[in-house]
Protein backbone atom coordinates (compact mmCIF):
# COMPACT_ATOMS: atom_id res chain seq x y z
CA UNK A 1 0.00 0.00 0.00
CA UNK A 2 1.24 3.20 -1.25
CA UNK A 3 2.48 5.73 1.98
CA UNK A 4 1.18 9.06 0.36
CA UNK A 5 -1.98 10.12 0.98
CA UNK A 6 -3.78 11.68 -2.32
CA UNK A 7 -6.45 14.37 -1.79
CA UNK A 8 -8.21 16.14 -4.57
CA UNK A 9 -11.55 16.76 -3.71
CA UNK A 10 -13.25 18.64 -0.82
CA UNK A 11 -14.84 16.63 1.79
CA UNK A 12 -18.79 17.29 1.72
CA UNK A 13 -21.37 18.06 4.46
CA UNK A 14 -21.63 15.54 7.53
CA UNK A 15 -22.92 15.30 10.58
CA UNK A 16 -21.65 12.74 12.64
CA UNK A 17 -20.78 11.77 16.29
CA UNK A 18 -17.22 10.12 16.87
CA UNK A 19 -14.86 9.57 19.76
CA UNK A 20 -11.22 10.05 19.52
CA UNK A 21 -8.52 7.98 20.76
CA UNK A 22 -6.68 8.32 24.04
CA UNK A 23 -4.97 11.27 25.39
CA UNK A 24 -0.99 10.39 24.42
CA UNK A 25 0.29 12.90 27.51
CA UNK A 26 -2.00 10.87 30.17
CA UNK A 27 -1.25 7.15 28.33
CA UNK A 28 2.37 7.83 29.30
CA UNK A 29 1.98 9.12 32.51
CA UNK A 30 0.00 6.11 33.28
CA UNK A 31 2.46 4.10 32.24
CA UNK A 32 5.27 5.16 33.70
CA UNK A 33 3.61 5.79 37.33
CA UNK A 34 1.63 2.37 36.79
CA UNK A 35 5.34 0.81 36.51
CA UNK A 36 5.83 2.33 39.89
CA UNK A 37 3.16 1.47 42.11
CA UNK A 38 2.21 -2.03 43.54
CA UNK A 39 0.74 -4.41 42.28
CA UNK A 40 -1.81 -4.69 39.56
CA UNK A 41 -2.89 -1.49 37.63
CA UNK A 42 -5.21 -1.53 34.76
CA UNK A 43 -5.47 1.05 32.23
CA UNK A 44 -8.48 1.49 29.41
CA UNK A 45 -9.10 3.48 26.80
CA UNK A 46 -4.84 3.59 26.44
CA UNK A 47 -3.95 4.83 23.41
CA UNK A 48 -2.11 2.46 21.22
CA UNK A 49 0.07 4.35 19.66
CA UNK A 50 3.79 4.18 18.70
CA UNK A 51 4.73 6.85 20.82
CA UNK A 52 2.91 5.00 24.26
CA UNK A 53 3.90 1.25 23.16
CA UNK A 54 7.01 2.69 23.19
CA UNK A 55 6.52 3.42 26.72
CA UNK A 56 5.15 0.09 27.29
CA UNK A 57 8.54 -1.38 26.05
CA UNK A 58 10.66 0.27 27.63
CA UNK A 59 8.99 -0.77 31.63
CA UNK A 60 9.31 -4.05 30.00
CA UNK A 61 12.82 -3.66 29.51
CA UNK A 62 13.40 -2.50 33.25
CA UNK A 63 11.74 -5.66 34.62
CA UNK A 64 8.18 -4.86 34.64
CA UNK A 65 4.83 -7.37 33.19
CA UNK A 66 2.57 -5.77 31.53
CA UNK A 67 -0.48 -7.76 29.27
CA UNK A 68 -2.13 -5.84 26.63
CA UNK A 69 -5.50 -7.15 26.62
CA UNK A 70 -8.38 -6.83 24.10
CA UNK A 71 -9.83 -4.06 26.46
CA UNK A 72 -7.12 -2.86 28.85
CA UNK A 73 -3.64 -3.39 29.79
CA UNK A 74 -2.29 -4.49 32.72
CA UNK A 75 0.89 -2.97 34.43
CA UNK A 76 2.39 -4.97 37.23
CA UNK A 77 4.32 -2.52 39.11
CA UNK A 78 6.39 -3.54 41.78
CA UNK A 79 7.61 -0.47 43.17
CA UNK A 80 9.20 2.57 43.41
CA UNK A 81 12.38 2.68 41.85
CA UNK A 82 11.94 -1.57 41.96
CA UNK A 83 13.27 -2.19 38.37
CA UNK A 84 15.60 -5.27 36.90
CA UNK A 85 17.26 -5.26 33.88
CA UNK A 86 21.39 -6.47 32.57
CA UNK A 87 23.86 -4.19 31.84
CA UNK A 88 24.03 -1.92 28.55
CA UNK A 89 20.30 -1.45 28.26
CA UNK A 90 18.81 0.61 25.76
CA UNK A 91 15.78 2.11 25.78
CA UNK A 92 14.17 3.52 22.73
CA UNK A 93 12.26 6.45 23.17
CA UNK A 94 11.78 6.32 19.51
CA UNK A 95 9.11 9.48 18.27
CA UNK A 96 8.43 10.48 21.91
CA UNK A 97 10.17 13.66 23.87
CA UNK A 98 7.59 12.59 26.47
CA UNK A 99 8.76 9.41 26.67
CA UNK A 100 12.73 10.66 26.28
CA UNK A 101 12.51 12.80 28.54
CA UNK A 102 10.15 11.98 31.80
CA UNK A 103 12.04 8.56 31.79
CA UNK A 104 14.94 10.19 32.44
CA UNK A 105 13.17 11.30 35.62
CA UNK A 106 12.16 7.78 36.58
CA UNK A 107 15.96 6.59 36.38
CA UNK A 108 17.38 9.10 38.51
CA UNK A 109 18.35 5.85 41.00
CA UNK A 110 19.80 3.68 38.23
CA UNK A 111 22.81 2.05 39.40
CA UNK A 112 23.61 0.76 36.11
CA UNK A 113 24.06 3.05 32.79
CA UNK A 114 20.90 2.82 30.91
CA UNK A 115 21.43 4.31 27.49
CA UNK A 116 18.35 5.93 25.37
CA UNK A 117 17.99 6.32 21.98
CA UNK A 118 15.11 7.98 19.45
CA UNK A 119 14.42 8.57 15.76
CA UNK A 120 15.85 11.20 13.59
CA UNK A 121 13.48 13.43 14.51
CA UNK A 122 13.87 13.32 18.35
CA UNK A 123 17.53 12.84 18.15
CA UNK A 124 17.37 16.74 16.59
CA UNK A 125 16.09 17.60 19.85
CA UNK A 126 17.24 19.16 22.67
CA UNK A 127 17.85 17.06 26.10
CA UNK A 128 19.71 20.19 28.20
CA UNK A 129 16.36 21.29 29.76
CA UNK A 130 15.94 17.64 31.43
CA UNK A 131 19.54 16.47 31.64
CA UNK A 132 20.24 20.48 33.51
CA UNK A 133 17.58 19.82 36.67
CA UNK A 134 18.70 15.80 36.42
CA UNK A 135 22.27 16.42 37.07
CA UNK A 136 21.35 18.95 40.16
CA UNK A 137 20.07 15.46 41.62
CA UNK A 138 23.83 13.49 40.93
CA UNK A 139 22.99 12.13 38.26
CA UNK A 140 25.51 11.90 35.22
CA UNK A 141 25.11 11.67 31.63
CA UNK A 142 27.06 10.23 28.83
CA UNK A 143 26.81 11.64 24.98
CA UNK A 144 27.85 11.46 21.55
CA UNK A 145 26.87 14.26 21.26
CA UNK A 146 26.15 17.30 23.73
CA UNK A 147 22.71 17.42 25.23
CA UNK A 148 21.29 15.15 22.04
CA UNK A 149 20.31 11.52 21.83
CA UNK A 150 21.77 9.27 22.09
CA UNK A 151 22.56 9.28 25.48
CA UNK A 152 23.27 7.12 28.82
CA UNK A 153 21.87 8.41 31.85
CA UNK A 154 24.29 6.86 35.28
CA UNK A 155 21.70 7.35 38.41
CA UNK A 156 23.14 8.83 42.14
CA UNK A 157 22.28 6.63 45.23
CA UNK A 158 22.40 9.65 47.63
CA UNK A 159 19.64 11.46 46.53
CA UNK A 160 18.07 14.81 48.12
CA UNK A 161 15.58 17.36 46.38
CA UNK A 162 16.31 19.98 44.37
CA UNK A 163 15.14 23.72 43.80
CA UNK A 164 14.15 23.91 40.08
CA UNK A 165 12.68 26.98 38.22
CA UNK A 166 11.01 25.90 35.11
CA UNK A 167 10.66 29.05 32.72
CA UNK A 168 10.14 27.76 29.20
CA UNK A 169 6.35 26.32 29.98
CA UNK A 170 7.59 22.73 29.67
CA UNK A 171 5.08 20.17 31.33
CA UNK A 172 8.06 17.76 30.14
CA UNK A 173 10.32 18.76 32.09
CA UNK A 174 8.58 19.94 34.99
CA UNK A 175 7.16 16.21 34.89
CA UNK A 176 10.79 14.89 34.43
CA UNK A 177 11.60 16.46 37.76
CA UNK A 178 8.59 14.79 39.55
CA UNK A 179 9.81 11.91 38.93
CA UNK A 180 12.45 12.10 39.61
CA UNK A 181 11.14 13.74 42.99
CA UNK A 182 9.57 10.37 44.03
CA UNK A 183 13.07 8.93 44.82
CA UNK A 184 14.38 11.65 47.05
CA UNK A 185 15.06 12.30 50.44
CA UNK A 186 14.01 15.85 51.31
CA UNK A 187 11.62 18.04 49.50
CA UNK A 188 11.81 19.14 45.59
CA UNK A 189 10.54 22.87 45.16
CA UNK A 190 9.29 23.70 41.73
CA UNK A 191 8.68 27.27 40.27
CA UNK A 192 7.01 26.17 36.70
CA UNK A 193 5.94 28.49 34.34
CA UNK A 194 2.15 27.16 33.28
CA UNK A 195 1.87 24.18 31.28
CA UNK A 196 -0.19 21.02 31.32
CA UNK A 197 -0.71 19.44 34.64
CA UNK A 198 -1.96 16.08 34.27
CA UNK A 199 1.55 14.98 36.42
CA UNK A 200 0.47 16.62 39.25
CA UNK A 201 -3.13 15.58 39.11
CA UNK A 202 -2.31 11.77 38.86
CA UNK A 203 -0.01 12.90 41.92
CA UNK A 204 -2.62 13.91 43.99
CA UNK A 205 -4.82 11.41 43.18
CA UNK A 206 -2.17 8.56 44.14
CA UNK A 207 -1.47 10.29 47.19
CA UNK A 208 1.88 11.36 46.40
CA UNK A 209 2.95 14.08 48.88
CA UNK A 210 2.30 17.04 46.58
CA UNK A 211 1.71 20.78 47.47
CA UNK A 212 0.81 23.47 44.73
CA UNK A 213 0.51 26.90 44.99
CA UNK A 214 -0.89 29.12 42.07
CA UNK A 215 -0.30 32.35 40.59
CA UNK A 216 -1.52 33.96 37.77
CA UNK A 217 1.79 33.01 35.57
CA UNK A 218 3.21 30.17 37.81
CA UNK A 219 2.73 27.26 40.02
CA UNK A 220 5.02 26.51 43.04
CA UNK A 221 5.30 22.76 43.26
CA UNK A 222 6.56 21.68 46.68
CA UNK A 223 7.10 17.23 46.23
CA UNK A 224 7.99 14.75 49.06
CA UNK A 225 9.44 11.01 48.60
CA UNK A 226 5.94 8.85 48.90
CA UNK A 227 6.00 5.64 51.19
CA UNK A 228 4.69 3.97 48.39
CA UNK A 229 2.25 4.31 45.38
CA UNK A 230 -0.78 1.90 45.48
CA UNK A 231 -1.81 0.06 42.02
CA UNK A 232 -4.50 2.56 40.21
CA UNK A 233 -7.13 1.68 37.21
CA UNK A 234 -7.23 4.50 35.16
CA UNK A 235 -9.87 5.03 32.02
CA UNK A 236 -7.78 7.71 29.73
CA UNK A 237 -10.26 10.24 28.19
CA UNK A 238 -10.09 11.09 24.59
CA UNK A 239 -7.25 13.60 23.33
CA UNK A 240 -8.21 16.91 22.48
CA UNK A 241 -5.15 17.71 20.82
CA UNK A 242 -6.50 14.70 18.50
CA UNK A 243 -9.64 16.38 18.20
CA UNK A 244 -8.40 20.07 17.11
CA UNK A 245 -8.38 18.60 14.20
CA UNK A 246 -12.23 17.56 13.45
CA UNK A 247 -12.57 21.05 15.24
CA UNK A 248 -11.08 22.44 12.17
CA UNK A 249 -12.83 19.91 10.04
CA UNK A 250 -16.08 21.00 10.84
CA UNK A 251 -15.37 25.09 10.64
CA UNK A 252 -14.31 24.96 7.64
CA UNK A 253 -16.96 22.90 6.38
CA UNK A 254 -19.81 23.97 5.11
CA UNK A 255 -23.27 22.94 6.88
CA UNK A 256 -21.62 20.56 8.91
CA UNK A 257 -21.93 19.50 12.37
CA UNK A 258 -19.52 17.22 14.88
CA UNK A 259 -19.92 15.94 18.42
CA UNK A 260 -16.98 14.65 19.80
CA UNK A 261 -17.72 12.29 22.46
CA UNK A 262 -15.83 12.34 26.07
CA UNK A 263 -12.66 14.73 25.45
CA UNK A 264 -10.10 15.93 27.84
CA UNK A 265 -11.08 19.40 28.43
CA UNK A 266 -8.24 20.03 31.58
CA UNK A 267 -7.73 23.96 31.22
CA UNK A 268 -4.12 23.57 31.04
CA UNK A 269 -5.01 21.79 27.75
CA UNK A 270 -7.87 23.55 26.12
CA UNK A 271 -6.43 26.84 24.80
CA UNK A 272 -7.70 25.21 21.27
CA UNK A 273 -11.14 25.55 22.09
CA UNK A 274 -10.78 29.59 23.38
CA UNK A 275 -9.07 30.43 20.62
CA UNK A 276 -10.93 29.11 18.19
CA UNK A 277 -14.10 30.35 19.86
CA UNK A 278 -12.37 34.03 20.34
CA UNK A 279 -11.76 33.73 15.90
CA UNK A 280 -15.86 33.00 16.10
CA UNK A 281 -16.23 29.25 16.23
CA UNK A 282 -19.21 27.82 17.03
CA UNK A 283 -18.10 25.25 19.57
CA UNK A 284 -20.44 24.02 23.08
CA UNK A 285 -19.16 21.80 26.14
CA UNK A 286 -22.08 19.41 26.83
CA UNK A 287 -22.30 16.71 29.53
CA UNK A 288 -19.20 18.18 31.82
CA UNK A 289 -17.72 15.96 33.93
CA UNK A 290 -14.53 15.24 36.82
CA UNK A 291 -12.65 12.25 36.50
CA UNK A 292 -9.94 11.84 38.78
CA UNK A 293 -8.83 15.54 38.98
CA UNK A 294 -9.16 16.13 35.21
CA UNK A 295 -12.26 17.33 33.03
CA UNK A 296 -13.85 15.76 30.17
CA UNK A 297 -16.94 16.88 27.92
CA UNK A 298 -18.63 16.19 24.50
CA UNK A 299 -17.55 18.78 22.54
CA UNK A 300 -20.26 19.86 19.59
CA UNK A 301 -18.38 22.14 16.82
CA UNK A 302 -20.59 23.70 13.80
CA UNK A 303 -19.59 25.43 10.59
CA UNK A 304 -18.82 28.25 11.46
CA UNK A 305 -18.91 30.80 8.47
CA UNK A 306 -17.16 34.70 9.14
CA UNK A 307 -14.43 33.65 11.09
CA UNK A 308 -12.28 36.52 12.31
CA UNK A 309 -8.65 36.89 12.77
CA UNK A 310 -7.04 36.74 16.68
CA UNK A 311 -4.00 38.63 17.95
CA UNK A 312 -3.52 35.71 20.08
CA UNK A 313 -2.61 36.18 23.54
CA UNK A 314 0.33 34.65 24.58
CA UNK A 315 -0.73 33.50 27.53
CA UNK A 316 -2.83 30.75 25.55
CA UNK A 317 0.31 29.22 24.34
CA UNK A 318 1.25 26.54 26.76
CA UNK A 319 -2.53 25.70 26.68
CA UNK A 320 -2.91 24.97 22.59
CA UNK A 321 1.37 24.11 22.50
CA UNK A 322 0.40 21.40 20.18
CA UNK A 323 -2.83 22.51 18.17
CA UNK A 324 -1.53 25.62 16.72
CA UNK A 325 -0.56 24.11 13.42
CA UNK A 326 -4.31 23.69 12.84
CA UNK A 327 -4.97 26.66 14.34
CA UNK A 328 -2.71 28.44 11.79
CA UNK A 329 -4.78 26.63 9.10
CA UNK A 330 -8.29 27.97 10.63
CA UNK A 331 -6.28 31.62 10.52
CA UNK A 332 -5.53 30.98 7.09
CA UNK A 333 -9.44 30.85 6.36
CA UNK A 334 -10.10 33.92 8.24
CA UNK A 335 -11.08 37.13 7.66
CA UNK A 336 -8.17 39.43 8.75
CA UNK A 337 -4.36 39.22 9.74
CA UNK A 338 -3.89 36.85 12.78
CA UNK A 339 -0.80 37.29 14.82
CA UNK A 340 0.93 34.14 16.55
CA UNK A 341 4.27 35.77 19.32
CA UNK A 342 6.26 34.26 21.70
CA UNK A 343 6.38 30.99 19.87
CA UNK A 344 9.26 30.25 19.92
CA UNK A 345 8.94 26.47 21.63
CA UNK A 346 6.79 25.49 18.31
CA UNK A 347 10.06 25.11 16.84
CA UNK A 348 11.40 22.52 19.54
CA UNK A 349 8.93 20.06 18.64
CA UNK A 350 8.64 17.01 16.40
CA UNK A 351 9.38 18.98 13.55
CA UNK A 352 10.44 23.12 13.47
CA UNK A 353 6.50 23.86 13.34
CA UNK A 354 6.27 27.40 13.53
CA UNK A 355 8.90 27.17 10.30
CA UNK A 356 6.35 24.40 8.76
CA UNK A 357 2.74 25.63 9.45
CA UNK A 358 4.24 28.81 7.72
CA UNK A 359 5.90 27.24 4.45
CA UNK A 360 2.34 24.84 4.44
CA UNK A 361 0.25 28.27 4.32
CA UNK A 362 2.81 29.68 1.65
CA UNK A 363 2.01 26.54 -0.51
CA UNK A 364 -1.31 27.29 -0.49
CA UNK A 365 -1.32 30.72 -1.84
CA UNK A 366 -1.62 32.11 1.99
CA UNK A 367 1.03 35.23 2.76
CA UNK A 368 2.50 34.96 6.24
CA UNK A 369 5.28 36.84 8.03
CA UNK A 370 7.15 34.61 9.93
CA UNK A 371 10.26 35.52 12.60
CA UNK A 372 11.89 33.01 15.09
CA UNK A 373 9.13 33.19 17.41
CA UNK A 374 6.07 34.93 15.79
CA UNK A 375 3.81 34.26 12.57
CA UNK A 376 1.44 36.69 11.50
CA UNK A 377 -1.11 35.07 8.64
CA UNK A 378 -3.07 37.21 6.09
CA UNK A 379 -6.16 35.11 5.92
CA UNK A 380 -8.46 34.35 3.05
CA UNK A 381 -11.79 33.22 3.98
CA UNK A 382 -12.53 32.57 0.14
CA UNK A 383 -9.29 30.59 -0.48
CA UNK A 384 -9.94 28.14 -3.28
CA UNK A 385 -6.65 26.31 -4.35
CA UNK A 386 -6.14 25.28 -7.77
CA UNK A 387 -2.46 23.73 -7.67
CA UNK A 388 -0.87 20.67 -6.87
CA UNK A 389 0.66 20.76 -3.07
CA UNK A 390 3.42 18.13 -2.30
CA UNK A 391 4.23 17.57 1.26
CA UNK A 392 7.25 15.70 2.22
CA UNK A 393 10.35 15.67 3.98
CA UNK A 394 9.20 16.95 7.12
CA UNK A 395 10.43 14.48 9.83
CA UNK A 396 7.25 12.27 9.74
CA UNK A 397 6.01 14.60 12.02
CA UNK A 398 1.81 13.16 12.49
CA UNK A 399 0.54 16.66 12.71
CA UNK A 400 2.01 18.11 10.03
CA UNK A 401 0.49 14.85 8.06
CA UNK A 402 -2.94 15.90 10.12
CA UNK A 403 -3.09 19.50 9.28
CA UNK A 404 -2.23 18.67 5.45
CA UNK A 405 -5.07 16.38 5.21
CA UNK A 406 -7.30 18.97 7.02
CA UNK A 407 -6.24 21.98 4.85
CA UNK A 408 -6.73 19.46 1.37
CA UNK A 409 -10.48 18.50 2.77
CA UNK A 410 -11.32 22.06 3.05
CA UNK A 411 -9.63 24.19 0.59
CA UNK A 412 -9.41 22.26 -2.83
CA UNK A 413 -6.37 22.11 -4.59
CA UNK A 414 -4.70 18.04 -5.20
CA UNK A 415 -2.43 17.25 -2.48
CA UNK A 416 0.13 14.55 -2.46
CA UNK A 417 0.94 14.30 1.65
CA UNK A 418 4.01 11.54 2.10
CA UNK A 419 4.45 9.12 5.44
CA UNK A 420 0.84 8.23 6.29
CA UNK A 421 2.52 6.22 8.80
CA UNK A 422 3.57 8.99 10.70
CA UNK A 423 0.41 9.10 12.35
CA UNK A 424 0.99 6.27 14.13
CA UNK A 425 3.04 8.27 16.53
CA UNK A 426 -0.29 9.56 18.09
CA UNK A 427 -3.57 8.58 16.17
CA UNK A 428 -3.49 5.60 14.40
CA UNK A 429 -6.86 6.03 13.97
CA UNK A 430 -7.24 9.46 12.02
CA UNK A 431 -7.54 8.34 8.50
CA UNK A 432 -10.23 5.89 9.51
CA UNK A 433 -12.41 9.01 11.07
CA UNK A 434 -12.01 10.91 8.55
CA UNK A 435 -13.59 8.21 6.45
CA UNK A 436 -16.17 7.57 8.40
CA UNK A 437 -16.72 11.57 8.43
CA UNK A 438 -16.65 11.75 4.80
CA UNK A 439 -18.11 8.50 3.70
CA UNK A 440 -15.54 8.35 0.80
CA UNK A 441 -12.70 6.20 0.34
CA UNK A 442 -9.20 7.61 0.75
C1 LIG B 1 3.79 17.04 26.61
C2 LIG B 1 4.22 18.33 26.76
C3 LIG B 1 4.43 19.26 25.64
C4 LIG B 1 3.75 18.77 24.38
C5 LIG B 1 3.98 17.32 24.13
C6 LIG B 1 3.45 16.48 25.29
C7 LIG B 1 3.62 16.18 27.80
O1 LIG B 1 5.82 19.40 25.40
O2 LIG B 1 4.18 19.53 23.27
O3 LIG B 1 3.34 16.90 22.93
O4 LIG B 1 2.95 15.14 27.72
O5 LIG B 1 4.17 16.55 28.86
P1 LIG B 1 6.72 20.44 26.25
O6 LIG B 1 6.68 20.02 27.65
O7 LIG B 1 8.09 20.34 25.66
O8 LIG B 1 6.09 21.78 26.01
Amino acid sequence: MSNILLINNKIEEFDKEIVVSGDKSLSIRWVLLASQAIGKSRGYNLLMSEDVVAALEAIKKLGIRVLVRKAHCEIYGKGINNFKYKNGLVINAKNSGTLGRLILGLLIKSPKKIKIIGDKSLSKRDFSRVTIPLEKFGAKFYYKVKNRLPLSILGSQSLSGINYIENKGSAQCKSSVMLAALNSSGTTFIKAKKSRNHSELLFKYLKIPIKIKKTKKYDFININKPKKINAFNYKIPGDISSSAFFMVLTILTDNSRLLIKDVNINPSRAGVIIILKKMGAKISLRNKRNYRGEKISDILIQSSKNLKSINCPSELNSSAIDEFLIIFLAAARAKGTSYFKDMSELNQKESPRLNWGSKILNMMGIKTELTKNSIKIYGQPNLEIKKTIIIKNYLKDHRIFMMSTIAALTSGGEWKIHNKDSINTSFPSFLKIVKNISSKSL
